[in-house]
């Protein structure tokens, strides 16, 4: 799982107990998985499909900086099932973990599913050599 973005919690992030607001904590997962998935399948005509099991494990505060671990969990033929963690960059307790979270290639016109074209062991190269020009390991 790699760590790529991370966000900074505002007033307008929180919930009435001044935690971060469950709601919005998804509204991130959802955009930040479907980054991931974007860059992974390099197509930008994809729609989240499925959103599997979601656990808010611990509270994240007022000037929490958070960071999103994403990985690929498995590659159909039209699909992409992504897993993402969110947890507290300073002391790496999870925040939330969001599981199963399919986005599905579709055609721009017809918004029918089409075949994406990569492997899972593919994917794996490709993000190899995506991380060489990141600069990071
Ligand atoms: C995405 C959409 C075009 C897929 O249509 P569909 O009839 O389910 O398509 P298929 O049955 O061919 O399935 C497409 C892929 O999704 C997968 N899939 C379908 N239902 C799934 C589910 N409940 N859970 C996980 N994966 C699922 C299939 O396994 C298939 O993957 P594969 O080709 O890699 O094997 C259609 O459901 C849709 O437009 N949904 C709305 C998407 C959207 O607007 N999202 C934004 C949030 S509101």
């Amino acid at each position: 799982m790699r760590f790529l973005s991370r966000r900074l919690v505002m007033p307008n992030d929180l919930n009435y107990a001044n935690a971060l607001f469950g709601g919005r904590a998804l509204e991130w997962i959802d955009e930040e998985a479907a980054i991931y998935a974007i860059c992974q399948l390099e197509s930008n005509c994809l729609v989240t499909k499925h959103i599997g099991e979601i656990s808010f494990e611990s509270p994240a505060i007022q000037g929490d900086i958070v960071e999103f671990g994403l990985a690929t969990k498995k590659v159909g033929r039209t699909s992409i099932t992504v897993t993402c963690l969110v947890r507290n960059k300073a002391t790496k307790k999870t925040i939330c973990l969001a599981d199963d979270i399919v986005f599905v290639r579709v055609d721009p016109d017809t918004k029918q599913p089409v075949a994406h074209g990569k492997t899972l062991e593919g994917l794996v190269q490709q993000t190899k050599e995506e991380m060489k020009t990141l600069n990071v390991e």
